[in-house]
């Protein structure tokens, strides 16, 4: 596979998977970019219509896993649950010890297609209703919101979740890929390598921010309160969840699609409330940091996602397990190619200096 799986340009905002812009990845199927990630090209449509196929023939989980489910605690967090269940369920994989490229593609797709149902079984269950069984016929995103809601979501909600995994899905060595990274260094399976990834995500300065800017939008509650809670977490010292990047030092390309699907959202749902909120925290943060301090802190991936799940009614504890949902792919294809470098990663302790 000889085309680069992500490329950021951090100063001009240009995020491409496998030379692909974002931009036109967006409007494709999430199984199509999740077929471009791991194997290296767009698919042709008889490509795509195999991979699709293999993807939602694969969704069930069985008994004993939703018999484990059942046992998790109802009140834990849903990154607890997955990254249990995720580990718990290799056993059931016949091909988990292949490791040849075929046995590992067959464990990519399970893993790919099990995880949105594991997270909506969790999630039903912690909310006291039985999971639902998934439906073959939904795309990617139709089918989690149908899993976590009971019913059909509506086009653009399915469009709107679909293109939340596809810019969730890759974005070069963040911290969970460089664990799921290294733990495939060691030619250790993928799931190993995927709960590891999990484990690494849920913390409060990756994947865990888009819970947290769900949260500070419910406290802040309406426009007018913003400027002066931003201000006075200025004043404080503290971080704003959502925006700064380790890689961009301009707008999160990603957040800038995240943005426009929110209005999009918000108007079609006749409510601008939450996307007004949003809006006051980020012209606040970007007068008084960008424009006073000259500090980079823009918008990144987690802040208007987050908006974005106010109006579809998702509740912060899933954010996170979303994230996971739509980055599997990602870490599967890094995966693959350090299986084909087979050589582990064992960094020196002087370079963490420079992390
Ligand atoms: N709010 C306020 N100030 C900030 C923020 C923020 N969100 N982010 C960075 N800064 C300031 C920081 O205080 C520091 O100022 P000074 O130089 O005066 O001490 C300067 O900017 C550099 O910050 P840093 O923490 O050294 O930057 P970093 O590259 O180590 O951290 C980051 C990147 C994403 C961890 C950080 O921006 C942050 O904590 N953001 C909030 C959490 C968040 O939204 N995380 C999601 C990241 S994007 C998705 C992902 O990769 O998973």
């Amino acid at each position: 596979m000889s085309k680069n799986i992500c490329f950021i340009d951090g100063l001009e905002g240009i995020l491409k998977y496998r030379e692909i812009d974002i931009n036109q990845l967006v409007e494709l199927p999430y199984d199509a970019v999740s077929y471009l990630l791991i194997l290296g090209e767009l698919p042709v449509d008889q490509e795509l219509a195999e991979y699709s196929s293999r993807l939602h023939g694969e969704r069930e989980i069985n008994r004993e896993v939703m018999d484990i489910i059942r046992m998790c605690k109802l009140n834990i967090d849903s990154m607890e649950a997955l990254r249990t269940i995720v580990s718990f369920i290799s056993q059931f994989d016949p091909d988990i010890n292949d490791s040849s490229p075929e046995g590992n593609l067959r464990k990519a797709i399970r893993l790919i297609a099990k995880i949105p149902t594991i997270v909506a079984a969790y999630y039903r269950m912690a909310n006291g209703k039985e999971p639902l069984p998934p439906d073959r016929f939904l795309s990617h995103g139709a089918n989690f919101l149908y899993m976590i809601r009971g019913s059909k979501p509506s086009q653009l909600e399915a469009e709107v979740m679909e293109k939340d995994f596809i810019l969730s899905a890759e974005h070069e060595l963040n911290a969970s890929t460089f664990s799921s990274r290294v733990t495939a260094s060691t030619l250790s399976d993928l799931y190993s390598a995927v709960v590891s990834g999990l484990c690494t995500l849920k913390g409060p300065l990756h994947g865990g921010a888009r819970s947290e800017v769900m949260n500070m939008i419910e406290e802040i509650a309406c426009p007018e309160n913003a400027e002066e809670f931003i201000l006075e977490k200025i004043a404080k010292k503290e971080k704003i969840m959502g925006f700064g990047h380790r890689v961009y030092k301009t707008y999160d390309p990603r957040g800038m699609i995240f943005k426009q699907l929110s209005r999009q959202l918000a108007e079609a749902k006749g409510d601008m409330h939450w996307y007004e909120i949003a809006e006051a925290i980020e012209n606040t943060v970007i007068r008084e940091l960008v424009e006073k301090k000259g500090k980079p802190i823009y918008p990144n991936v987690d802040f208007y996602s987050g908006v974005i799940y106010k109006y579809m009614d998702i509740p912060p504890q899933l954010a996170t397990s979303i994230f996971a949902i739509g980055r599997v792919s990602g870490w599967i294809a890094h995966c693959f190619d350090q299986y084909e470098k087979k050589r582990i990663i064992r960094p020196r302790a002087f370079m963490l200096d420079e992390c």
